[in-house]
């Protein structure tokens, strides 16, 4: 098991540039694979999860090869060649390890196959339901097959003649939305999903980008039928994810100042930014550019944050940032409140336990509830060993809260950092005092490749 020993927080970097969003570049991979032709992706984030998607998309048919690697983190730019909308059956199961977004988007996908696949991940993912994506696709007219009520994997499921439906998403859930979206544009007719709280729309703005034809009217999103990708180039911006953990460490910190470079900032991701300002954070957008997703440079400078209530509609545009913003919590003044925001629960952990019980630890005074927690702010925090439950957002949350604790912080199983932020250690090392070993490891050096000169596509998730 890996373990990180935090040490407290030195300075703040002038600059960092972070790794490629994850919501992107599965529906990347996923799209050119459904393409007919070769699409060229940039800035691909090559964690874990998104090599799941590429694997299966690999054992679906599509050609993947890699162009470009950086050194500490992986391939960043890969070619894509799918064989169009018709994919192969797969020899064996596919296996989308921790990935939620890899089982419940490519569900949406197999759903248009005319054959059985099976789908599996590790315990974490068997863990969560996945009645919710079961439930619409069974409507539209295809088998999906799990265990117990809550419809766990191993999934079963088999595709073919699908029909149209008007879905009403019964929680706010861009995965949910994006399986009937999926499913839909390879169903005859006209499927819609309809919305009442809104969800990134990384499916819809790459459907426009791969010419699937669609449209948004109020809170309903419509897909039109029997589509097929194009190919079409493509670059990642950075994930606001990852981006957020040194905005908390810069925003908690005064008299400092660090630039975000090329950070994905599509107006359902960026409520983080939102929350920090209404903490009394400087957070600026600067450089910004849009090539269908828009993207720029994030500047944060530092001084005292206050306490805040993080609620309603606005929970699914932090939801992965939750457990970093209640960190920034805990080093604010005054009291912080997160309701709504129950989905928390079935995330790669329990993540409303898993932060109550790790600020507990540090020291902070927390109310759990079910859909949320109170979180006294102000407290000094004390050095702990930190329990991840696999969860690379709790692993890298509570490292931030390392460096601003009295003591040494531990954070045990923090390979599962691996799944969303390749690199990370390296760049937290940054933060303090760059004094490690593989701090020395050039962060943004790439090492070019020539094309197919060595598959780094690995098997890890087996
Ligand atoms: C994601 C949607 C969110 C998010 C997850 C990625 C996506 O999940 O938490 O990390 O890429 O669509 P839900 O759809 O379950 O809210």
């Amino acid at each position: 098991m890996a373990t990180i020993k935090v040490k407290k927080l030195k300075s703040i970097p002038a600059e960092i540039t972070v790794p490629g969003d994850k919501s992107i570049s599965h529906r990347s991979v996923m799209f050119a694979g459904l393409a007919k032709g070769t699409t060229i992706i940039d800035g691909f984030l090559p964690s874990e999860d998104c090599l799941c998607t590429v694997k299966a998309m690999q054992s679906l048919g599509a050609e993947i090869e890699p162009l470009e690697e950086i050194e500490g983190i992986g391939l960043v730019k890969l070619a894509v060649t799918g064989t169009g909308r018709k994919l192969k059956q797969p020899e064996s199961f596919v296996e989308c390890g921790n990935s939620g977004t890899t089982m419940r988007l490519l569900s949406g996908i197999l759903a248009g196959q005319p054959f059985t696949t099976e789908l599996r991940g590790d315990e974490s993912l068997s863990r969560r339901p996945m009645k919710r994506i079961a439930d619409p696709l069974e409507l539209m007219g295809a088998k999906v097959e799990g265990n117990g009520m809550s419809i766990c994997a191993p999934l079963r499921i088999t595709g073919g003649s699908l029909h149209p439906i008007t879905y009403t998403l019964p929680m706010a859930s861009a995965q949910v939305k994006s399986a009937v979206l999926l499913a839909g544009m390879l169903a005859p007719g006209k499927t819609t999903v309809i919305e009442s709280v809104p969800t990134r729309n990384h499916t819809e703005s790459l459907m426009t980008h791969f010419g699937v034809k669609w449209y948004r009217k109020g809170d309903e999103v419509t897909v039109y039928g029997n589509q097929e990708p194009q190919p079409n180039d493509m670059s990642v911006p950075g994930d606001i994810s990852s981006a957020a953990f040194w905005m908390v460490a810069a925003a908690a910190s005064p008299d400092s100042q660090i630039t975000i470079r090329n950070v994905g900032l599509n107006p359902t991701r960026t409520g983080v930014i939102n929350v920090l300002l209404r903490m009394g954070a400087q957070v600026t957008q600067s450089d910004e550019k849009d090539d269908g997703e828009p993207f720029g440079n994030v500047v944060v400078k530092g001084g005292e944050l206050n306490g805040t209530h993080i609620g309603g509609t606005e929970i699914s545009n932090v939801i992965d940032e939750l457990p970093i913003l209640a960190v920034a919590a805990a080093l604010a003044r005054g009291n912080t409140l997160i309701s709504d925001a129950q989905e928390l629960r079935v995330k790669e952990t329990d993540r409303i336990a898993a932060v109550a019980k790790n600020l507990r630890a540090m020291g902070v005074n927390v109310q759990e509830f079910d859909d949320g927690m109170e979180i006294e702010g102000g407290a000094k925090l004390q050095g702990a060993t930190i329990e991840t439950y696999g969860d690379h957002r709790i692993a890298m949350a509570f490292a931030i809260a390392g460096m601003f604790a009295e003591g040494q912080t531990i954070i045990e199983g923090a390979e599962c950092i691996a799944t969303s932020y390749p690199g990370f250690e390296n760049d937290l090392n940054r933060f303090m005092g760059g004094d490690s070993e593989s701090a020395a490891i050039p962060v943004l050096s790439r090492v070019p490749r020539k094309v197919g000169e060595r598959l780094s596509i690995k098997k890890e998730a087996e």
